[in-house]
Formats: C-alpha cells, sequence, structure tokens
C-alpha cells in the first residue's frame, strides 16, 4: 500500500511516527519494577515516573540523577504510626518501598503517589478519607504520617505526600480504621471506647486525649490503657512551698502495670491558670513540673518527676514532654513551683 504512495518521503515520516506510537505502547505496557534503575532529569525538567504495581513518583530536580524502588516483603508492622492523634491503623498493602537516589537529595520538589484498592479498603474497614502514606522514622520504630502534607485523592483513588524534598526513604501505604474522618481523640474516663490499645513490639504507638494529653509509647508486651480525670487535689498531698496548677489529677491505668514501656508523654498546661496563680508574670518554664503518685495512693504526697526528664514547650504548643516513663499507672498533676 505504501509503495504506491506519490510521496516516499511521506511513507516515510507515517513510519517514523508510527513506529514511535509503538514503542510509546511498549513504553506503557512495561513500567519500571522493583530494582530498575530510573533516570531522573537534571535542570528542573520534570521526572513523572508510574511503576508497574501502581506507585508513582513525581519530582522536579536541580541535577542529573538515578534512583531505585526496592521492595521490603518484611515491613514494620502498621500499628506503629507516629505523628498522628489516633489509631488504630492497618496495613494496606503487605510490603512497602524503599528509595535510594544514587546521591545525597535534599533539594527535590517531589510527591510520592501509592494507589489504593477500594474493595481492600472496604474489607479492613478504612475509610478512603483514612488512608495515609507512612514514612518510615530514623528510628525505624514506627510509620510517620503528617496531615500537613498528606493529599487523598479520592477521584484517583490514591494517597500521596506532596512537599517533600527528598524521596530516600521507607514508604508504606497505611489505612486508619476509624469512622471518623479528621483528627481523632480519646476521651477521658473508663470502658471499651475510652481504652487505648497498644500492640506491644519493636514500634511506638501514640495517642492523643482530648485536652492534648499525649502518649508516645513502645511496650514490651500488649497494653490497655485508661486515664480519667479526677478533681480535688488536697494540698496536704503538695510538696512543701509549691501547688497544684489545676483542681484535678490525670489518672492512669493500664492492664498491667508490671509491663515494662518506654515512654514520652506531653503534658497540656493553661498559662492562663498560672496567670492567675503567680501574678509577677513567672513563665511556665521557670514554674511548672509535672508530679506523680501511685496509683492507689490517698495521703501520700506527690513527687516530682526528675527535672531531667521534663522539658517545658512554651507556646504555641504549651505542653510539658516527660522522656523516659518506664511504667506509666499513677495519679499525675502539674506543681507550680
Ligand atoms: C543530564 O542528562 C541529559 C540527558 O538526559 C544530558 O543531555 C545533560 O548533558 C546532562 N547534564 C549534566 C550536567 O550531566
Ligand atoms: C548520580 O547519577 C547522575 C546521573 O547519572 C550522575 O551524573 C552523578 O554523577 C551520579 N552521582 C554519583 C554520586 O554517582
Ligand atoms: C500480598 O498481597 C497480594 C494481593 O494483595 C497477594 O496476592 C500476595 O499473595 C500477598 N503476599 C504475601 C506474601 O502475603
Ligand atoms: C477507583 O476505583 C473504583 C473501584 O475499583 C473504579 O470504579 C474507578 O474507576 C477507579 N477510579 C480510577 C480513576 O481509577
Ligand atoms: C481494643 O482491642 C480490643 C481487642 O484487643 C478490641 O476489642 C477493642 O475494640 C479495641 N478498642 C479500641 C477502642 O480500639
Ligand atoms: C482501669 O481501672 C478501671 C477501674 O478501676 C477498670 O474498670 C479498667 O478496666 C482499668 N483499665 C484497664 C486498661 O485495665
Ligand atoms: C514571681 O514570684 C515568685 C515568688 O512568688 C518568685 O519566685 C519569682 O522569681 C517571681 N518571678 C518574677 C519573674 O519576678
Ligand atoms: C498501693 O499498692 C501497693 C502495691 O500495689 C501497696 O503496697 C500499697 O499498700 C497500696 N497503698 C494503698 C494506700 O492502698
Amino acid at each position: 500500500m505504501f509503495s504506491i504512495s506519490p510521496r516516499p518521503g511521506a511513507t516515510l515520516f507515517a513510519c517514523i511516527v508510527f513506529s514511535t506510537f509503538l514503542s510509546g505502547i511498549a513504553a506503557q505496557e512495561k513500567l519500571p519494577t522493583f530494582g530498575d534503575k530510573i533516570d531522573v532529569l537534571g535542570a528542573m525538567g520534570r521526572t513523572d515516573q508510574d511503576f508497574a504495581d501502581g506507585l508513582a513518583l513525581d519530582l522536579f530536580s536541580p541535577k542529573n540523577r538515578t534512583l531505585v524502588v526496592k521492595q521490603n516483603t518484611a515491613p514494620l508492622p502498621a500499628q506503629f504510626v507516629s505523628g498522628t492523634t489516633g489509631s488504630p491503623f492497618v496495613a494496606l498493602m503487605n510490603y512497602s518501598y524503599i528509595i535510594t537516589m544514587n546521591e545525597t537529595a535534599n533539594d527535590l520538589i517531589a510527591k510520592i503517589e501509592i494507589p489504593f484498592d477500594l474493595g481492600n479498603l472496604a474489607a479492613q474497614g478504612v475509610n478512603p478519607s483514612n488512608t495515609y502514606v507512612g514514612t518510615l522514622a530514623a528510628d525505624k520504630q514506627s510509620w510517620v504520617v503528617n496531615d500537613a502534607n498528606r493529599n487523598v485523592h479520592i477521584s484517583e483513588n490514591n494517597t500521596r505526600i506532596i512537599k517533600m524534598t527528598s524521596l530516600d526513604g521507607e514508604f508504606m501505604l497505611l489505612g486508619r480504621t476509624t469512622v471518623d474522618t479528621t483528627n481523632v481523640f480519646v476521651q477521658y474516663g473508663q470502658g471499651e471506647t475510652r481504652v487505648v490499645n497498644m500492640t506491644g513490639g519493636p514500634g511506638i504507638q501514640e495517642a492523643e486525649f482530648v485536652d492534648g494529653l499525649r502518649f508516645s509509647t513502645q511496650a514490651e508486651k500488649p497494653l490497655r490503657m485508661n486515664v480519667d480525670i479526677v478533681n480535688g487535689i488536697n494540698p496536704a498531698t503538695m510538696p512543701a512551698n509549691t501547688q497544684s496548677l489545676n483542681s484535678f489529677a490525670w489518672v492512669v491505668n493500664t492492664s498491667d502495670p508490671n509491663v515494662r514501656v518506654n515512654s514520652r508523654v506531653n503534658v497540656p498546661f493553661n498559662r492562663a491558670m498560672l496567670a492567675a496563680l503567680k501574678s509577677n508574670g513567672t513563665s511556665p518554664s521557670q514554674s511548672l513540673m509535672v508530679a506523680r503518685r501511685a496509683l492507689n495512693a490517698t495521703t501520700e504526697k506527690f513527687t516530682p518527676i526528675p527535672r531531667a526528664q521534663q522539658t517545658v514547650n512554651e507556646q504555641p504548643e504549651d505542653r510539658i514532654a516527660i522522656q523516659g516513663l518506664t511504667q506509666l499507672d499513677g495519679q499525675y498533676i502539674i506543681m507550680v513551683v
């Protein structure tokens, strides 16, 4: 058919166009997979790379680079998540991605996108709005999520991390199995809906209560925790020359006080309460400390947690961070010195 063309040049052109078209199809059919070396354009050209399993990387790099995506089939379990107010989380895939650039690259404009399957989400009780791409923390004890750079693309069935400046790291698609889709907080009191469930194991789990009291805990065994608010602090139970900031104590009880934990607790304070007690403008850092006593105590005095374990983080946070608690049961107050 082409041989009768009056213009051989046009035939050649058509052949080139057609073969380019074919190779385009071939490229689409053969998306790269784990271990393949991907060329990253330099000079802030856009590299928009899809992978065979659905992963998509989209980046601008000032320099020519290469990257490789590997598959980790034994990732940290998905219940260990930090950076959010609440759990529980489940894995929405049974492997994770390890992305390695051929050289250190903290100068990118990058986005990672992982598709989800609506059937899988429904089976696991996850609302699409509760999907997250977790990034493995440097200490490898939790998947870090961050609502400020999360973007769920419901119409495209995928979830992204945007605003990235580096792509090196390990990533996995996670789902939170709560009915509520925005931040979730734990309520004070007893009862099943107010229990914080910790799985136990190598990772960290976090929970935040309605006032901002926040626990980041690694527990050696499964552990359940309730926190209650109990009003009324007997001044006689306060160390000499101190008073309680609040009229109440936080009462923490776990299912097994003998389970060893490594916990960080952030205790919120209300600076208006301090101003009411100390009219000369004493700052929270100068005057606030967390103290505690045994869970069953009645007349026992509160004892300050060693100063080396606590840091007052002022505005905008206004919480006292306690590090390295090995046991959580007890009554906690904020003491004004
Ligand atoms: C980057 O790669 C492109 C081809 O992909 C090449 O034309 C260019 O010269 C390279 N730039 C540098 C600085 O190596
Ligand atoms: C990374 O890859 C780019 C593109 O191939 C190359 O120009 C650069 O030299 C490589 N960097 C290192 C440290 O090998
Ligand atoms: C991972 O999940 C896929 C489907 O989602 C399944 O086909 C595969 O067998 C699973 N692999 C393992 C090791 O569980
Ligand atoms: C999203 O998933 C649903 C159900 O599997 C499917 O019908 C729909 O076409 C998907 N949307 C896109 C953009 O792939
Ligand atoms: C805590 O875990 C138990 C089982 O271990 C489960 O029945 C309960 O629903 C969980 N509670 C919450 C609030 O997730
Ligand atoms: C905490 O104590 C209350 C009452 O003493 C009890 O009902 C609850 O089960 C305890 N919580 C846990 C997690 O064991
Ligand atoms: C405020 O008064 C307390 C004693 O009530 C004193 O210890 C503290 O140094 C004073 N702070 C300032 C900023 O004057
Ligand atoms: C609190 O419990 C401890 C041991 O669990 C016990 O030794 C102590 O007597 C109890 N104190 C009170 C006031 O019941």
